[in-house]
């Protein structure tokens, strides 16, 4: 039977997390956080004093990850860690070790498993290159880059994390160029994909478009 898919790839901070869960509510379906995965994988490594560089041992680490993805809260351990995950340094260490192709097969059947009735809706930046190839839907969400330093910045700001908008920017940019110009599933806009440029539309006009653009589909 098939399983309905929306995906939504695109770069950091372009609101997928924010347009997935949304609609993912408006329909009724699940919701995957795929950079929850790597940004998980990452923090662990971290906290257990494995090197980004050390390709054998984050592996290892994703192999015994013990993780349980509740809708609301993410738990690493049986520990909330929802908000540690988010702080710039771990989406940093997740995108080091996103480059490694054994990582992201290790990770390939978490995400596959996901897609159950009435459907899925997963954001990333490989969901509709590579996990789910046959997705009903296929978006490549994006802003221009200061609207996304200016997003990331209001997103830390309310978890009382202080960043500047300058580095912000930066940081996006390099994060950004690594995750599309590595071999292993880069981030890239393919053809059966559809382009949503989100710079000046508030989160109700995306999710209405993303909506709309589903409804289409069938
Ligand atoms: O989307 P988010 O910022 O949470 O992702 C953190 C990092 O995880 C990204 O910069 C990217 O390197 C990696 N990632 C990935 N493939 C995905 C999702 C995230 O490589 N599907």
């Amino acid at each position: 039977q098939y399983v309905p898919v929306i995906t939504l790839d695109g770069p950091s901070a372009s609101g997928k997390g924010t347009i997935a869960r949304l609609v993912s509510q408006a329909l009724g379906f699940h919701y995957l956080d795929s950079g929850a995965l790597y940004r998980l994988v990452a923090l662990a490594a971290m906290k257990r004093g494995v090197d980004a560089g050390d390709e054998q041992g984050v592996v290892g680490i994703a192999r015994s990850l013990d993780v349980s993805f509740a809708d609301s809260s993410i738990r690493l351990d049986g520990i909330d860690v929802s908000d540690e995950i988010r702080a710039e340094a771990c989406g940093e260490y997740a995108s080091k070790i996103a480059q490694y192709s054994a990582l992201r097969v290790e990770l390939l059947e978490r995400q596959r498993d996901l897609r159950k009735l009435p459907g899925l809706v997963a954001d990333g930046r490989d969901m509709g290159s590579v996990i789910f190839p046959d997705a009903t839907l296929k978006i490549y969400l994006t802003a221009n880059e200061e609207e996304r330093a200016r997003r990331r910045h209001k997103q830390l700001m309310e978890k009382g994390i202080n960043a500047s908008i300058a580095h912000l920017v930066l940081a996006l940019r390099e994060r950004d160029e690594r995750d599309s110009k590595r071999v292993a599933s880069p981030l890239q806009q393919c053809e059966d994909t559809r382009l949503l440029d989100t710079t000046g539309l508030n989160i109700d006009q995306v999710v209405g478009k993303v909506l709309g653009m589903y409804a289409d589909s069938g």
